[in-house]
């Protein structure tokens, strides 16, 4: 097999792109960081992409008259690049089928939280408001839906009596940036597969090494 060719797609911070860069610049990670794009314009991500000498691009959704243009423009940018596999690392924009349909089944995003539980934005919030006692992350495959998708891998995180909300996400990010490397290494090393049974929703299953 070779070296699983990516496309990381952002719109903020990066630092679920940072622990890629990393665990990539430390060889425990076995991709190839194709190019990252960013649909927001000098965000934190841009500059860590600069920094670690991967290829990126701003391509801003604001130039295009609705989403289906933004994305037929996304979908020839990743394939011309050689991207393989899409991986959504703070991408706030939600995809329309003619970016699912290109890579179909090969788009994976990060959420903070235990889906399906919170979904959407302030997911964070959305659990503190709610009470529960647990949190997490998870890493899913992209649907049409907004985090609807065969769910891959969680982590659990505890929410203890005195968090905020920055608190409790940054005790999330902190598993997510393990989990999302840990999950690009699965596909790497084809051990992700979809189950498709006629009229049962897919399941991820990870196969062993
Ligand atoms: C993360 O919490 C991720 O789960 C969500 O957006 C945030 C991105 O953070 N989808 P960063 O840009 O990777 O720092």
């Amino acid at each position: 097999m070779g070296t699983l060719k990516i496309g990381i797609l952002v719109s903020g911070s990066g630092t679920n792109l940072q622990a890629i860069l990393d665990a990539v610049g430390e060889h425990s990670l076995d991709v190839e960081i194709c190019i990252v794009v960013s649909n927001v314009p000098n965000v934190g991500a841009l500059a860590r992409a600069r920094l670690a000498g991967v290829p990126h691009k701003v391509i801003s959704h604001r130039d295009y008259a609705n989403r289906e243009l933004f994305d037929r423009v996304l979908v020839d940018e990743l394939r011309q690049a050689g991207v393989e596999w899409v991986v959504l690392a703070g991408f706030m924009r939600v995809l329309t089928p003619t970016f699912l349909l290109a890579f179909e089944r090969h788009i994976i995003n990060i959420h903070p939280a235990l889906l399906p539980a919170f979904p959407g934005t302030h997911a964070q919030k959305q659990a503190l408001d709610y009470g529960v006692k647990f949190a997490g992350c998870t890493v899913h495959f992209v649907d049409a839906g907004v985090d609807t998708g065969p769910i891959i891998a969680q982590r659990v995180v505890p929410v203890l009596d005195d968090d905020d909300e920055q608190r409790l996400s940054q005790r999330i990010l902190e598993q997510e940036h393990q989990l999302f490397v840990e999950v690009l290494r699965w596909i790497a090393a084809g051990r992700v597969r979809v189950t498709t049974e006629p009229s049962a929703r897919p399941r991820v299953i990870i196969t062993p090494p």
